[in-house]
């Protein structure tokens, strides 16, 4: 059993799902989804932690801890600071571990000013338009691996 230690960070709004748009978003919750990730973490033998924040700074020092207690994977959705945050690269440029960026929505498809991410230039894979999937599915990116 491999020994992973994973922190899913979810940014901005993102404890409004549900609610939130649902035609965009969808309609489980931020609990449903996390439930989930718990559930597939455990059933792998993975530590797992899930966190919302709606503020930058809070989302750096998850980042920063990160890198200090052995997490070996970050999954982010950082909601609409994929777009504004050379904060939140930069303490992801510190980290050493895996990084998979998630959106539930094709950025690509929607506004032009969704279509950069900052949080790319650092990501090893990034995952977009597949709704809560894209979750689960960078969870198994390194089992995939092991
Ligand atoms: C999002 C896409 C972002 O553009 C938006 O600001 C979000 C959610 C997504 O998961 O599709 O809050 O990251």
């Amino acid at each position: 059993m491999s020994a992973h230690k994973v922190l899913v960070l979810h940014g901005p709004n993102l404890n409004l799902l549900g609610m939130r748009q649902p035609e965009i978003y969808g309609h489980e919750t931020l609990d449903d989804i996390n439930n989930r990730l718990y559930e597939k973490a455990e059933a792998n033998g993975w530590e797992i932690a899930c966190r919302q924040s709606n503020h930058e700074g809070e989302l750096i020092d998850a980042i920063q801890a990160a890198r200090l207690d052995g997490t070996d994977l970050i999954v982010i959705n950082p909601a609409a600071y994929s777009h504004t945050s050379v904060a939140i690269l930069d303490a992801l440029n510190v980290y050493e571990g895996r990084v998979i960026e998630v959106h539930l929505s094709n950025i690509h498809k929607r506004e032009m000013f969704r279509h950069h991410s900052y949080i790319s230039r650092r990501a090893d894979g990034v995952i977009a338009g597949l709704g809560s999937q894209g979750y689960y599915a960078a969870l198994d990116a390194p089992i995939a691996t092991d």
